[in-house]
């Protein structure tokens, strides 16, 4: 065990990293994308609801059980109770974190390649669907930049966290808010903004289906970095004198910030060029070249647009390398290099089926006809997520002593903090709605109906 467990410099940094872990593919690529799938406004509505009444609590939660253990999640649970069990939601957590990065950077790859095609041919109208259509149809290409984009991953995880992250971070968020703005007035000037705002913005709660209820829940886990131990492994990292609640509401508000400004984004030009909101997973790579080929200067631009992409996509994905890694690190005695290299790689090969899922592998449907792509989003996110943030939920609220949680959260003397609302949330509504959600959803809770 390190003697000297590495700090962020500040409580700019530690923010910036933790939204940075937040603010990834999930608010710009996948958000929309899903929104567009489960019915818009309902659906946005559904995924707000569960970032405050359940992200904020067990983000809270996990920044205290980190910064109190001084662990990465399996280690944590065991410091803090002498129980054969509860390491076993460290072990989830760890199980979730290999899920979503095999497939996450499957994606990242997908935002390397269109740097590239900015620099090299730009943008032309009216391709957009057919160029990512036969780009997905191509197994080596596929492979080949998830591979690009795994290593990226390792060498900066290499490098401890952080160092250079940090840094870049305070430049490269900012630089990517002002971007999507641009993008965005520039998308709300076309003639589907209307009905592309509405369509966001307007709910329609008869589209809600229980499908949309789940995946809104299970998105404000994937998109916060919840329920696997990433943001309690920050949280280890965080300075005693860092005020957790202000940093947690900070980080969410943010987050959501950034997701609703892509939604802006993409729902007018979806509605101005025609193309299905329910495209899936590709909506955003069918929409946004139509905006670059059309916009003056728009090589230039969506060759920003997407490299501060890719940027927020690394910061993500180094967060899930992250939980892995110091597991490796902490626990087994590792050499950060050594277990770098060597769960860098083996999470890329568990990608690569997600990878051959657009082409080869396409026909390999388990449930419900989804692909391998789909289905390990679909476990990851909709189950392990939100079952992992139970626990933590439970684990913060009834097994942590009051004096265990209040030595975190009031620390710091005389600023705000707001103990006795998160803990009654924690305690009682945040698994209570989880629970009653995940058996809902699942249809094994019909009553509601
Ligand atoms: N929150 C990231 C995004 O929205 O892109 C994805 C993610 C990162 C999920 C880290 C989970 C995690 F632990």
């Amino acid at each position: 065990m390190a003697l000297h467990r590495e700090q962020w410099a500040s409580k700019l940094g530690f923010v910036l990293a933790a939204a940075g872990s937040a603010i990834g593919l999930g608010n710009i690529w996948r958000f929309p994308y899903k929104a567009g799938q489960y019915g818009g406004g309902a659906f946005v509505v559904a995924y707000i609801v569960s970032v405050f009444i359940i992200g904020i609590p067990v983000m809270i939660a996990e920044f205290i059980i980190g910064r109190s253990a001084q662990k990465s999640p399996v280690g944590a649970f065991r410091v803090l109770r002498d129980s054969k069990y509860w390491p076993l939601v460290g072990w989830l957590g760890l199980a979730t974190g290999f899920v979503i990065l095999s497939y996450y950077s499957v994606v990242g790859g997908w935002i390397i390649k269109y740097i590239v095609v900015s620099i090299t041919s730009g943008f032309q109208t009216g391709t957009a669907s057919a160029n990512f259509t036969t780009f997905l149809a191509s197994p080596w290409q596929q492979v080949l930049w998830h591979a690009i984009f795994m290593f990226i991953n390792i060498l900066i995880v290499r490098g401890g966290i952080s160092s250079g992250i940090e840094k870049w971070s305070k430049v490269l968020m900012p630089a990517l808010l002002i971007i999507l703005m641009i993008l965005m007035i520039n998308s709300l000037m076309t003639a589907g903004a209307g009905e592309g705002i509405r369509f966001l913005l307007k709910p329609d709660f008869s589209q809600l289906t229980r499908a949309g209820m789940l995946e809104a829940l299970g998105h404000a886990f994937f998109s916060l970095s919840l329920g696997m131990g990433a943001m309690l492994t920050y949280g280890s990292y965080l300075d005693k004198n860092i005020n957790i609640s202000t940093s947690s509401l900070e980080i969410v508000i943010l987050n959501t910030f950034y997701a609703i400004m892509a939604g802006l984004m993409i729902f007018p030009i979806v509605f101005t060029y025609n193309v299905n909101p329910n495209a899936g997973p590709g909506l955003f790579f069918i929409t946004l070249p139509e905006v670059f080929a059309r916009m003056p200067g728009g090589q230039v631009v969506g060759l920003a647009f997407f490299l501060l992409v890719a940027f927020a996509a690394i910061t993500s994905a180094i967060s899930l390398l992250e939980v892995v890694v110091s597991f490796f690190i902490d626990e087994l005695n590792w050499s950060r290099k050594k277990a770098d290299y060597i769960l860098g790689t083996v999470i890329f090969l568990v990608g690569i089926p997600s990878a051959l899922s657009f082409n080869a592998w396409s026909g390999f449907t388990l449930f419900g006809g989804k692909n391998i792509f789909d289905q390990l989003d679909m476990l990851a996110t909709n189950f392990m997520l939100p079952i992992g943030g139970l626990f933590i939920a439970v684990f913060a609220g009834w097994i942590l002593t009051h004096g265990e949680k209040e030595a975190e959260i009031k620390r710091v003397e005389n600023t705000f903090h707001f103990y006795d609302i998160w803990h009654v949330l924690i305690k009682y509504l945040t698994p209570v709605a989880l629970l009653i959600v995940l058996l809902y959803t699942t249809g094994l809770l019909s009553f509601f109906e």
